[in-house]
């Protein structure tokens, strides 16, 4: 066996005992330990310090432990693996067996974290499955990395899945806040109460009809009961519907923007994707046990009038991480503890912020905050590009107004931002409403006013950008 195929049954086992899966950092200490490396070489290998690769090799023992019902440790990891390996070998050396399901061990090729429980394929009579084992397609998902707390976010999610079965969720936030990371770490927390569970993402804006034939081939390969041909059509939806009503899904739809225009307000479909916005009505309205979960950086907008507290369509907005986010602080070595929650607050807990800005003050101060602070701008780096992309996307009135905000150094009322630009009222209220459904723009409460404003990254690039936007 070869450590390929060694971290992809890692994986699964640890994902189906302990409902983590390994991050990329794990499974390099796998592959150190497999080889007999230290964890000084594993540390320089990954650009950690070597404590840093211990706690996290310390975590991963335990989680493996568990896993193969063994005492492992770094280094018995390849004698308890083997062993382990020898007494779960089936007489045809060809699977291993884990829990409920079979990992194929000859020759197809697995998935990480996707790797589908195999069922024989079933006719409509005994097609609802037994065992709580879900066939799960992550499609091109990124893998898991380390994860921070959220548990507040994963606490609502269950909630509205899983108590009040709402149909159709966003989740919608700025490029980086961890959207995508959230949603992967859910999954094993809910995958029990599905049949069925698909990640795509619409990157590269496929039409819906393109989208629908891929996840009807999924499922009718996983065995889906195919919905009798009178039902087919007669509710006037997409077949697909007929799929997600006879099955329990849970569909994710990530990077869902693209289909979205440029240079509009928010969540304004493109032509020729209007029909993915009857979908997601048809979704919310009508009965089935299916959930579909999309993430955006932008909110759709026939959201807005499907939302509602007993209602089957909810939308989260996310924001940074809080003072969890001090532990990716930690993970890059930074110095000055002290100084650590400023750093998170200028940068609003955006996970993937903090980590190009750590990087970037361990590359050029040595770890020192205080002396990153002693420079007068915000460092953005690759940050720019992301914040390009997104701000790129606004409409001619939004732009006016982040133009503005980004010269107020304190938050205004709406008032203000009316009486110093040449917008209508409504022209105003539109713009500003759209940056609220891009999570651009920063409420503050104020006694029983509501005064706005921009977050300090967004404020530095649009001064940066301020000629361009006129
Ligand atoms: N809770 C968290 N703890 C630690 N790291 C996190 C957390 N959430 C996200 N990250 C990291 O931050 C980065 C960005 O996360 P993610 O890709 O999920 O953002 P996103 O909101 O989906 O962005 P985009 O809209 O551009 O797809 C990733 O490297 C991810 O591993
Ligand atoms: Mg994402």
């Amino acid at each position: 066996m070869d450590i390929e195929e060694v971290l992809q049954i890692a994986n699964h086992l640890t994902f189906t005992t302990t409902g983590q899966q390994l991050d990329s950092l794990q499974k390099s200490i796998l592959r150190g330990a497999w080889d007999n490396q230290k964890y000084r070489e594993i540390a320089q290998r990954n650009h950690r310090s070597e404590k840093y690769i211990k706690e996290v090799g310390f975590k991963l023992w335990k989680l493996l432990s568990v896993a193969l019902e063994e005492d492992v440790s770094k280094l018995n990891f390849r004698s308890r693996w083997e062993k382990w390996i020898a007494s779960n070998i089936s007489n045809s050396g060809h699977c291993v067996q884990i829990g409920n399901g079979n990992v194929n061990m000859c020759g197809e090729t697995l998935q990480s974290s996707e790797v589908p429980q195999k069922r024989s394929p079933k006719t409509p009579q005994n097609s609802q499955p037994t065992a709580k084992m879900p066939q799960i397609d992550l499609g091109d998902a990124p893998e898991p990395n380390l994860f921070y707390n959220r548990t507040s976010e994963l606490t609502t999610l269950k909630q509205w899945i899983l108590e009040n079965r709402t149909r159709l969720i966003t989740i919608y936030g700025l490029s980086g806040i961890g959207k995508t990371a959230l949603t992967l770490q859910l999954i094993p927390q809910i995958q029990q109460e599905f049949d069925y569970i698909i990640y795509r993402s619409l990157r590269n804006s496929p039409p819906l009809q393109t989208l629908q034939t891929n996840l009807i081939q999924f499922l009718c390969r996983g065995g889906a009961p195919v919905p009798a041909a009178e039902e087919r059509g007669t509710t006037g939806g997409l077949p697909l519907l007929e799929y997600l009503r006879s099955s329990r899904c849970l569909l994710i739809l990530d990077d869902i923007q693209t289909i979205f225009s440029s240079g509009q307000l928010a969540g304004n479909y493109q032509p020729g994707y209007e029909n993915y916005g009857t979908f997601f009505k048809q979704l919310a309205e009508s009965s089935h046990n299916s959930c579909l979960i999309l993430l955006s950086w932008e909110k759709p907008r026939e959201i807005a009038a499907l939302e509602g507290e007993n209602r089957p369509c909810k939308s989260l907005p996310l924001n940074g991480l809080g003072s969890e986010a001090q532990e990716i602080v930690r993970e890059k070595g930074l110095a000055e503890p002290d100084k650590w929650s400023e750093l998170i607050d200028l940068y609003r807990g955006n996970p993937l912020s903090l980590n190009i800005v750590s990087t970037m003050i361990q590359d050029l101060f040595g770890g020192s905050v205080s002396e990153f602070f002693s420079y007068d701008t915000l460092f953005l780096g690759d940050l720019e590009s992301l914040l390009e992309q997104q701000c790129d996307r606004l409409f001619d009135s939004e732009k006016q107004v982040i133009s503005w905000l980004a010269s107020e150094v304190e938050p205004v009322e709406i008032s203000k931002i009316s009486a110093n630009l040449e917008l209508s009222p409504s022209t105003l209220l539109q713009a500003v409403q759209s940056l609220g459904r891009r999570l651009l723009i920063e409420k503050v409460k104020q006694g029983e006013k509501t005064l706005f404003t921009l977050q300090p990254v967004l404020m530095e690039y649009v001064k940066n950008q301020f000629l361009k936007f006129g």
